[in-house]
C-alpha cells in the first residue's frame, strides 16, 4: 500500500479534493485530504487528530482495506465506487451527549442525499442511512475524551454510490443497497461529498448553539423508527419493545410488553413486522 501520509494529491473521475473544496461553504471540508488506500479513514484521521489538525478537516478515501463499522463489524469499503470519509470535530461537549453527533451526522447526511438523489432515505437509530429497507450508509463515531470533555470526535461516513451488488459478499448482498442500485444512474462522488460536509457543517452549527430541539425534530420527521416494534440486542440481553422517542441526549425510549420504558445508549435494533 502506499504510504497514506504521501498520496493525496491525487484525482479521480469523479473524485477530487480540489472541487470538494470549491463547494464548500463552512468548516466542515475546507480541509480535504484524499487518498487512493488507507486501512480506514477513521484510523487516518485519528492520528491527524492527535496530531493536532483543525477542526473541519475530512479525510477522504477512494478504498478502505478494513474499513470498520459499528459494534466491532468490517465496513465493504471497495474502490472506484462508493464514499469513504471520516470528519475531525472538535466540539464542546460532554462524552455522555457524544450520541447527539450521531443524530446530528445521520440528519446532514440523509437530507443532503434525499435532495441530491430524491430517494426516500430515513435513518434507522442510531446510525443507518436506509433506503428501501436495505443499508445505503452508516456513521461511525469514535471519541478522544480527556478531563471529561471530547477532546474530538472522529465522525466516519460510508455511503454505497454507485456500488453493484455483484461486489458485495451475499450476505451482505441481502441487507445492503446503493444509490445507483435504487435509482439506475451514476452518480459524481464529488458532487456528494459536497452535498453532504454543507448540510453538516450547518447541523454541527445548530448543535453548537444548542438548539437540541430543532435537530431532534427534524430527526423525527427522518427516521423510520420510532412507532415501530424493535428488538435491540445489547451485550447482555435482548429487548423487544415499541420504539417510541428519544431522549434530548438521542437515546431511544423503548415501551417494553410489561408496560416499563426503557432508554437504550447503543445497541443492535431491527425492525419487526
Ligand atoms: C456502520 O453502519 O456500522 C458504520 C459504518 C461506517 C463506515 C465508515 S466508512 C468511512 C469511515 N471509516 C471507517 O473505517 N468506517 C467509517
Amino acid at each position: 500500500m502506499n504510504d497514506p501520509k504521501t498520496s493525496y494529491q491525487l484525482k479521480f473521475p469523479d473524485l477530487s479534493a480540489e472541487d470538494i473544496k470549491a463547494g464548500i461553504n463552512g468548516i466542515i471540508g475546507r480541509e480535504i485530504l484524499l487518498y487512493e488506500t488507507v486501512d480506514s479513514t477513521n484510523t487516518l484521521a485519528s492520528e491527524l487528530a492527535e496530531e493536532g489538525v483543525t477542526e473541519g478537516t475530512v479525510v477522504v478515501a477512494d478504498r478502505q482495506v478494513s474499513g470498520r463499522g459499528r459494534l466491532g463489524r468490517s465496513w465493504v469499503s471497495p474502490s472506484g465506487v462508493n464514499v469513504y470519509m471520516s470528519i475531525v470535530l472538535r466540539p464542546d461537549m460532554k462524552p455522555k451527549d457524544a450520541t447527539l453527533l450521531t443524530i446530528m451526522a445521520s440528519v446532514g447526511c440523509t437530507t443532503a442525499l434525499r435532495r441530491a438523489t430524491d430517494l426516500d432515505i430515513t435513518i434507522k437509530w442510531p446510525n443507518d442511512l436506509v433506503v428501501s429497507e436495505k443499508k445505503l450508509g452508516g456513521i461511525l463515531i469514535e471519541t478522544r475524551v480527556a478531563s471529561e470533555r471530547i477532546e474530538y470526535a472522529i465522525t466516519g461516513i460510508g455511503i454505497n454510490v454507485n456500488m453493484d451488488s455483484d461486489v458485495l459478499p451475499d450476505v451482505v448482498k441481502e441487507v445492503a443497497t446503493s444509490i445507483k442500485m435504487e435509482t439506475g444512474r451514476v452518480f459524481s462522488r464529488t458532487e456528494i461529498i459536497k452535498e453532504v460536509l454543507n448540510e453538516i457543517n450547518d447541523w454541527y452549527n445548530v448543535l453548537k448553539e444548542k438548539r437540541h430541539s430543532e435537530l431532534l425534530s427534524c430527526w423525527k420527521q427522518l427516521t423510520s423508527t420510532l412507532g415501530r416494534n424493535v428488538e435491540i440486542v445489547l451485550d447482555n440481553e435482548t429487548l423487544q419493545g415499541l420504539a417510541e422517542s428519544i431522549t434530548d441526549e438521542g437515546m431511544l425510549i423503548v415501551r417494553l410488553p410489561s408496560g416499563a420504558s426503557r432508554v437504550v445508549h447503543y445497541g443492535d435494533l431491527r425492525l419487526l413486522r
